[in-house]
């Protein structure tokens, strides 16, 4: 019996996802990734990372950055993370993942990374005036999952163009080496209603770095902030309608509908039958009250782990110390298979 259970331990898939430590947790963060992050720990063995290797991509002032590590690490935590079950690390204390990059550097094609969307979006109009680094951000994506050999990678819809270039590099990699050594990985792509619009434009991901802070709900705002947030949300002069449909047409409607039925775990047509002929001022109180209700304990724990930072320190040394033995003899074989070591 206890060898089965052992067994069945052992055959648990491996999950690696991560997110850029730059400041302003978000409500779209949590339903769209740290909350089925949690919830992923039940069915298999995961790996959460600050990715602040990512985050230097674009300038970052040192103090910030290293308040915002941590202020990530809490919010995983709070968000339901837990630091004994899963490994929980930040990216630049287990150097594996930038050496493994620099080997992908040279097994990805020029190509390929031209391709990718996400660059182009962030570096705008002036490319010549991006990092290095951020051009070559898929490749240290590619090599943070498969130094683990990860297998299921939970990210939002915009990471799916990274999951493909991840694939590319292993099958490459193992195309070039004639080995059977990287694994392919399943991209665990939410859907469509994990996708958390700005408060301020139903047809705007809320985002860390909207300039208006009434775009979005912050994983640090009190109950105050959270009902005046609510409050001031765009919508529109309907009421709820009966069903889906009739909210295709109305991003910023469909928009709190979806944060209701994300936060009450309830389908989205649930939630207009519940709620079909009220207006918004109705809806609003209702979906506030829920809001601070889900948000609070999450905001409360926050800030009681902020205000230990020498506990999460010790937490993300704990967790690159187990991330650096799984990565170091994947590391090792990689080396060999290449030719660098014998
Ligand atoms: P980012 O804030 O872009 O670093 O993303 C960190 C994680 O949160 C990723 O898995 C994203 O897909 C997810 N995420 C970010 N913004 C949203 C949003 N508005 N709705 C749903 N998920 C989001
Ligand atoms: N690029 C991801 C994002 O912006 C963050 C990230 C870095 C990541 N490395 C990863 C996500 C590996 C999943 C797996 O959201």
């Amino acid at each position: 019996m206890a060898n089965d259970q052992s067994k069945k331990m052992k055959a648990r898939e491996r999950v690696f996802s991560g997110a850029q430590p730059t400041g302003n947790m978000h409500l779209g963060n949590y339903l769209g990734a740290f909350r089925n992050w949690a919830r992923m720990q039940a069915d298999y063995d995961c790996i959460y990372c600050v990715v602040d290797l990512h985050a230097i991509t674009t300038f970052q002032d040192p103090e910030t950055l290293r308040d915002n590590v941590r202020d990530a690490a809490a919010a995983y935590i709070a968000s339901g993370i837990d630091p004994e079950a899963s490994i929980l690390f930040s990216q630049s204390q287990v150097p594996a993942h930038a050496e493994l990059a620099w080997i992908f550097n040279c097994v990805a094609r020029l190509g390929w990374l031209n391709r990718m969307t996400q660059f182009k979006d962030k570096a705008g109009k002036h490319k010549e005036r991006a990092s290095v680094g951020l051009y070559i951000y898929p490749t240290l994506m590619a090599a943070d999952i498969l130094l683990y050999k990860a297998t299921r990678v939970p990210v939002g819809q915009d990471q799916k163009q990274h999951l493909e270039l991840t694939r590319d590099i292993a099958q490459k990699f193992n195309n070039d080496f004639g080995v059977d050594f990287f694994p392919i990985v399943e991209p665990a792509i939410l859907e469509e209603g994990a996708r958390i619009m700005s408060l301020r434009d139903g047809r705007q991901k809320m985002s860390k770095s909207d300039p208006s802070d009434y775009s979005r709900i912050n994983l640090t705002d009190d109950a105050g902030a959270i009902a005046k947030k609510i409050r001031k949300a765009r919508t529109d002069a309907d009421p709820i309608p009966d069903n889906l449909e009739a909210l295709k047409d109305r991003p910023e409607a469909l928009n709190l509908v979806t944060i209701y039925s994300a936060l009450a775990d309830l389908p989205l047509k649930r939630v207009c039958q519940e709620f079909s002929g009220k207006g918004f001022a109705e809806f609003k109180a209702a979906l506030s009250e829920l809001a601070v209700e889900k948000l609070a304990p999450i905001t409360a724990e926050m800030s009681r782990l902020k205000g230990d930072p020498a506990y999460i320190d010790g937490i993300l040394a704990a967790g690159a110390e187990r991330a650096n033995d799984l990565a170091a003899p994947i590391l090792k074989e990689v080396h060999r298979i290449i030719g660098l070591t014998s």
